[in-house]
């Protein structure tokens, strides 16, 4: 097949976004938020991912208040991010491509530093990761957040952007309601699925009323939480039956649990030598260096790795999917489009090449020069997450680390 002609550069129409091909830019975090502002380097990533022919462009995760943080170099979608945010859609939109932004709240895996106070969650359970003991929320606090999320969405309005992507997964708090593992609430929003979901079900209809009819609105949620005890894909399906119900315009498929699965949301593994390097707290780095490969378990990686569940979830569903999760080469994207999904997304392929888009149609590769080697991940913690290979002059001690 000659790829100019190939699906994958036919035109979508999201929900009201027309989209000039099938590709988006998936949420994965940059690391390029010093003080929870959007910045130059933020702005110039998404042109290049833009210039690079892409369909749509995704700010990663943006915090819907301050305790949502999980990071201080994370984005805090607040009043003063405005302007730097309306700079950063326009020059997306000057290149032709659409623009949106992944909001959500992390609950329990922050820490009082960055939140600003003491983590919430649905349940009062250490978190492990952390490590945190977070606080149980009230119906008050539950309800707080809500509004918080119809805040988002208007900011991300006035900021220029042409969708929201609520983050229901990877165990962020509405995967945390979700999850049976940590919502261990006796009153209405935790036991049966239906109470489990109430939370994720406020959101929606306040984010929906929010977007109005001009802005997508798209859901990133677990298709398996990836440990005994998490959201199993059957409840996980059900879950995504109510979000098509209650209006999204597209679910963006994957799955994992940051506090418990993490390599489950990405495979492979996951470089602890490297993650441990960058950490500056001595204790935590001699910590990380000790017990990391025990918490953080690596998942073989394969191309297209959620192919199967996914199909499944294809079967069950109507509205517009978003396949995520190990795409490199052409043949293999090509064959996820043409098995049922409307859209496919990237985030390790576009952290080694902005350009991996325009490269497939021009022809000039046929798979991503992405090896998997994760390092992007390893050092999103502390610095941007970029790839290895981009780097001129590598520290040695990282590359011998890394093989
Ligand atoms: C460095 C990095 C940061 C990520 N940050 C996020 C994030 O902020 N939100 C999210 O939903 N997923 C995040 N992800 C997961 C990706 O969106 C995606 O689901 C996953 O990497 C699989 O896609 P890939 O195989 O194309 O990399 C991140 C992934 C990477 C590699």
């Amino acid at each position: 097949m000659n790829s100019s002609e190939s699906i994958l550069f036919s035109p979508f129409r999201l929900g009201p976004v027309e989209l000039r091909n099938r590709t988006i830019r998936a949420a994965a975090f940059e690391g390029m938020c010093p003080g929870n502002m959007p910045s130059d380097d933020l702005l110039n990533y998404h042109v290049a991912v833009a210039a690079g022919g892409i369909g749509m462009t995704t700010v990663a995760y943006a915090a819907v208040s301050q305790s949502g943080l999980s990071f201080p170099h994370q984005l805090w979608l607040r009043n003063e991010a405005v302007p730097g945010l309306r700079k950063l859609t326009d020059a997306v939109h000057r290149e032709g491509a659409a623009c949106s932004i992944q909001i959500g709240h992390c609950g329990n895996m922050s820490k009082r530093s960055v939140a600003g106070c003491r983590p919430v969650a649905p349940s009062s359970r250490l978190n492990f990761y952390g490590p945190t003991f977070p606080r149980a929320m009230k119906v008050n606090d539950i309800n707080s957040v809500v509004k918080d999320f119809e805040k988002a969405v208007h900011l991300a309005r006035e900021s220029g952007f042409d969708a929201v992507e609520v983050h229901a997964g990877h165990g962020y708090l509405i995967s945390q309601f979700l999850s049976p593992y940590t919502n261990r609430r006796k009153d209405s929003f935790g036991g049966s699925l239906e109470n489990r979901a109430r939370f994720m079900l406020m959101v929606m209809d306040v984010v929906k009323k929010a977007a109005g009819t001009s802005m997508a609105v798209l859901v990133k949620i677990n298709m398996c939480d990836g440990f005994r005890g998490g959201l199993d894909p059957g409840e996980a399906l059900k879950a995504a039956k109510m979000l098509e119900n209650a209006g999204a315009d597209a679910l963006v498929l994957s799955g994992g649990f940051v506090s418990k699965a993490p390599m489950y949301v990405m495979r492979g593994s996951m470089p602890i030598k490297v993650f441990a390097f960058y950490i500056e707290n001595k204790l935590l780095k001699l910590f990380v260096r000790l017990i990391g490969s025990y918490l953080v378990r690596d998942v073989p990686f394969r191309e297209a790795y959620f192919l199967e569940e996914a199909l499944r979830f294809r079967e069950h569903l109507k509205l517009p999917l978003i396949y995520v999760g190990g795409l490199l080469s052409l043949s293999k994207i090509e064959q996820v489009l043409i098995s049922g999904f409307e859209l496919v997304a990237f985030a390790r392929a576009l952290i080694k090449d902005p350009d991996f888009i325009k490269k497939l149609q021009d022809k000039e590769l046929s798979c991503s020069e992405c090896d998997t080697s994760n390092y992007c991940i390893a050092v999103m913690y502390t610095q941007k997450a970029e790839c290895i290979k981009n780097i001129k002059d590598p520290d040695p001690e990282i590359i011998r680390m890394l093989n």
